[in-house]
């Protein structure tokens, strides 16, 4: 068996990548797929962070530095996940040999049937990497010319290593990104865009909390729509919410994370 590997990567950054890979890394998780999701902002690493792992002493770090094992460098996450975090020292990334990237996914590639990669922003040799040694490429953009404009630049880096991107996400809209909007904006780009995500106050709450909002708020619209593209991801066709139920459940979701915004701001007092 060997894994299918999927970079996320974009253009511009702050475009929501390394939440994207989070939670689409929990959702495919949380289908039972055995899933790996590596940090590979070896300069920027924020998957440790966000999960939780970032006391963790042997990272991908000392793995590129040929320090340690990349058995060693592999720690729990949520829905059975498996999560190769990244360090955030100087030290760590001047130690970074990036050509070895290749070679560590080939030996963990056999035990995973999905391996999502977190990459830096733009055109360098860091990014280049983790296209190469990927499937499929994806790239989370957010509704604005400056990301699309960026998204179209790293489009053309990725067919320059040999790899067409599948798809776009387009992140982080509002209800005035409406689709006569987006059809305008993203047209030109002639990308096929597997989900449309909306802004939602679940995502920063949940990174507070350190956990994905895939599993702190399952039915946010959010959390709804990754598990729809995990689902897609691994051929399985999703059902639609359950009428009534869902929808209630949807409901106290959203009351729920207004009110843990309201805790987190009173308690930052
Ligand atoms: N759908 C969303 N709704 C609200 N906030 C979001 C959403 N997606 C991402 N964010 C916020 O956007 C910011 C950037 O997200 P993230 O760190 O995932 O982006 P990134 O592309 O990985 O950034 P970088 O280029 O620095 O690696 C974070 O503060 C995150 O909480
Ligand atoms: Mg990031």
């Amino acid at each position: 068996m060997a894994a299918k590997i999927y970079t996320i990567t974009s253009g511009k950054g702050g475009t929501g990548k390394s939440t994207f890979a989070v939670n689409l890394a929990a959702a495919l998780a949380g289908l039972a797929k055995k899933t790996l999701l590596i940090d590979a902002d070896i300069g920027m690493a924020n998957i440790g962070l966000m999960l939780g792992l970032e006391n963790s002493k042997i990272t991908l770090h000392e793995v590129l530095a040929d320090e340690a094992n990349v058995a060693d460098a592999l720690y729990d996450g949520p829905n059975g996940l498996k999560v190769l975090p990244c360090g955030i020292s100087l030290q760590g990334f001047k130690k970074a040999d990036l050509s070895r990237l290749k070679d560590i996914i080939a030996e963990v590639s056999p035990n995973f049937e999905f391996i999502i990669i977190d990459t830096s922003t733009g055109i360098n040799h860091a990014t280049a990497t983790s296209i190469e040694v990927c499937d499929e490429v994806l790239l989370v953009l957010t509704p604005e010319i400056t990301s699309i404009a960026d998204g179209s630049k790293m489009r053309a880096f990725s067919i320059l290593l040999g790899k067409e991107v599948t798809g776009m996400v387009l992140n982080r809209t509002m209800p005035v990104h409406d689709e006569i909007y987006r059809e305008k904006l993203v047209g030109a780009l002639d990308l096929k865009i597997f989900e449309v995500l909306p802004e939602d106050v679940s995502i920063p709450n949940s990174i507070a909390g350190k956990s994905p909002v895939v599993t702190k708020y399952p039915y946010s619209e959010i959390s709804i729509a990754m598990n729809r593209l995990a689902a897609l991801l691994c051929g399985i066709k999703m059902p639609e919410p359950e009428e009534g139920k869902g929808q209630k459940k949807q409901k106290n979701e959203k009351k729920r994370i207004a009110g843990a915004k309201l805790s987190f701001s009173q308690s930052k007092k």
